[in-house]
């Protein structure tokens, strides 16, 4: 956190990633495919948060799996240290992987291995990796039992003899056992009791200041991204459509889809009304012509139905590090009771306008 993360050279970096699937459950006869990204630019600097937030299927999981590594843009590059993954050799890619970035995935009960125990699930990938000796795997395996707060007599326990919380302080101490500059945590606490959520975050802080890792951190509890970052992506139909400083990101973002999200969570001492959105979001497989938050976007006009508007900044009003896409931005001053007016007027005289065509 106290890097200059303007100035490092970016640990991971993705220009122009693009990456669609064949819609789930769409029959095998040409299926229409899911724009999951479209055209991501992004850059994490040493020791920097990074959060991502977006609803349900805007593609937060895909990005993350994209940096890792565990899928392969169909277009576009993904550069690890400023090297291009998919043009490594696939021994190469391997070990900078394996070294550069881990991975804490949602649920640890299935991305353990459960016949394995713990002390075996820790040391296999200083094993694939031939990371010292012998006994300085089996240091190493103790070293990180403490580094996550397990007691060593887990080391013998299989992953499914362990308590829920015990068993996501298992996958983090895999995830930093090649001892990685950049920890990706998507969802890490989400399928964990309320009681525990605390605890892992915590760990996670923790970790992070210790170690002073980057961390991209993927969570539905967009508060907690907020708190947990630097910086806060907004992706919307698989596009970042803002970019923004975390303490910018509740009352000061650009974009009308941030301001927004950030207002369905007030805060205790402040308690609003949420920005209302127009319907649910639209289907993945046939996203709207321009901007494709125009169907529920208060602010939408033809221009918006014509073209995806590019990324800008504004120099002077917007501080570096804050970009967004949007042909009619929120002013930065505005607060989030005018965007409910705004909101609430525009969905009134929609509704009149149906009524009498
Ligand atoms: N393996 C797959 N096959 C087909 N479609 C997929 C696959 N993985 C993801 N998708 C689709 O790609 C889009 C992005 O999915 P992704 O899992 O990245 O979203 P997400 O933001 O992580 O959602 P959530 O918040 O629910 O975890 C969604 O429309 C999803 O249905
Ligand atoms: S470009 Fe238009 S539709 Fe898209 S967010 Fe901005 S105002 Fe709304
Ligand atoms: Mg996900």
């Amino acid at each position: 956190m106290n890097v200059d993360h303007e100035r490092a050279a970016p640990l991971t970096e993705l220009r122009g990633a693009r990456l669609s699937y064949a819609a789930r459950g769409a029959g095998l006869f040409r299926p229409p495919r899911v724009q999951a990204l479209v055209d991501i630019d992004l850059a994490i600097a040493p020791g920097e948060t990074l959060g991502v937030v977006g609803e349900s299927g805007c593609g937060k999981s895909t990005l993350a799996r994209v940096l890792v590594g565990i899928e392969k843009p169909e277009s576009g590059t993904v550069l690890h240290g400023g090297r291009d993954l998919w043009a490594m050799p696939a021994d190469e890619r391997r070990r900078t992987l394996g070294g550069g970035v881990g991975m804490v995935f949602q649920d640890a009960a299935t991305a353990l291995n459960r016949r394995l125990p713990v002390h075996r699930v820790l040391r296999d990938p200083l094993d694939v990796h031939r990371r010292g000796s012998g006994a300085q795997r089996d240091a190493r395996v103790r070293e990180l039992l403490g580094l996550v707060g397990l007691p060593s007599s887990v080391a013998d326990a299989l992953p499914g003899q362990l308590s829920g919380g015990q068993r996501q302080r298992v996958a983090i101490a895999r995830a930093l056992a090649l001892e990685p500059a950049l920890v990706i945590a998507d969802e890490p606490t989400s399928a964990l009791d309320v009681s525990v959520r605390a605890q892992i975050l915590n760990l996670l802080l923790d970790l992070r200041e210790r170690l002073g890792l980057a961390m991209v951190f993927v969570s539905h509890d967009i508060q907690t991204v907020r708190r947990m970052s630097d910086r806060v992506i907004t992706m919307y139909l698989g596009r970042i459509v803002e970019e923004a400083p975390a303490e910018r990101v509740t009352g000061h973002a650009r974009h009308p889809y941030t301001r927004a999200l950030f207002s369905a969570t007030p805060g205790l001492l402040d308690p609003i009304e949420p920005i209302p959105l127009t319907g649910p979001p639209p289907s993945a497989t046939r996203p709207p012509s321009g901007c494709p938050f125009r169907t529920r976007c208060w602010k939408a006009d033809e221009r918006c139905a014509e073209s995806m508007p590019d990324f800008r900044d504004e120099p002077g009003e917007t501080p570096d590090g804050h970009r967004f896409r949007c042909h009619h931005p929120v002013a930065a001053s505005e607060s989030t009771h005018q965007l409910v007016a705004q909101a609430t007027a525009a969905q009134s005289t929609a509704a009149q306008d149906k009524e009498r065509s």
